[in-house]
């Protein structure tokens, strides 16, 4: 198996930020294609999940062309949203000017697994496709209870690992066999999109996000499944 995006130790990073950066104007029209619009109630989920009062502080990692970092906006919180890809950044940027100046997030290009921010800054940190793709997403879930506050809630929503095998099969077929397709015809190189397969079948998902929650000490260290566990959302407190 080989892909140019997805690269081990330390030329990972670089290799992620520049398929996204290639992807960037075509990311929200394919993620539409590819989940049958399904992400937006994934994502619709995590947000509601997170239980927000008025005015918290929320971060959004890895938030891409920003749909969750406006979600979480529109529901109240207070939002700073980090990427690292200026690509998508760009475009996150360019989508908040249709919103009120009070739905519009603070867009900060920085790395998931070194965050500009001091310890205890947050109420609740979302990341939503995004743990997948750090070069260490063990290293990703301690910088995120590093800026959480104590008390606060970290909610992880990605690709999961369903225990049907019937399901796994199928929904591992549409990844591996279909999904490249998608990024041939609008990226022009399927590379971009077999990324998702190749990236998924190293990630721990669920159980294992779960697993390393508990062992860093988040408490109520929790899965909620959606689709039979085709997606996941992990979910965990930062001790008070
Ligand atoms: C699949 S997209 C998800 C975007 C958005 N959260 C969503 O759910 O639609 C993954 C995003 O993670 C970002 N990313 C990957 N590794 C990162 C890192 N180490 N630091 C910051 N952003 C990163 C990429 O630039 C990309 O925008």
């Amino acid at each position: 198996m080989s892909n140019k995006y997805y690269q081990a130790g330390l030329k990972r990073a670089p290799a992620v930020e520049a398929l996204f950066n290639k992807i960037a104007g075509r990311y929200d029209l394919i993620n539409d294609l590819q989940s049958f619009g399904l992400h937006r109630l994934w994502k619709h989920k995590l947000v509601s999940l997170a239980n927000l009062t008025p005015g918290a502080s929320a971060l959004d990692l890895c938030c891409g062309t920003g749909d969750v970092a406006f979600s979480l906006a529109k529901a109240g919180a207070k939002v700073t949203a980090a990427d690292f890809t200026r690509g998508m950044l760009d475009v996150a940027e360019h989508r908040s000017l249709a919103l009120p100046p009070e739905y519009r997030p603070q867009f900060i290009q920085a790395d998931a697994l070194h965050l500009p921010f001091a310890d205890n800054s947050f109420d609740i940190v979302t990341i939503s496709f995004g743990l997948r793709n750090l070069s260490d997403e063990f290293a990703g879930l301690a910088e995120i209870k590093r800026v959480l506050r104590s008390g606060g809630q970290a909610l992880v929503l990605d690709f999961g690992k369903p225990n049907n095998p019937l399901l796994k099969k199928l929904y591992f077929f549409y990844l591996k066999r279909i999904v490249p397709v998608i990024g041939k015809i609008f990226c022009g190189d399927s590379d971009t999109h077999s990324y998702i397969y190749e990236s998924l079948l190293r990630y721990q998902a669920q159980i294992g996000v779960q697993r390393e929650m508990n062992r860093q000490g988040f408490q109520d260290a929790r899965i909620h499944n959606l689709m039979g566990g085709m997606m996941s959302i992990n979910i965990g407190k930062k001790s008070p």
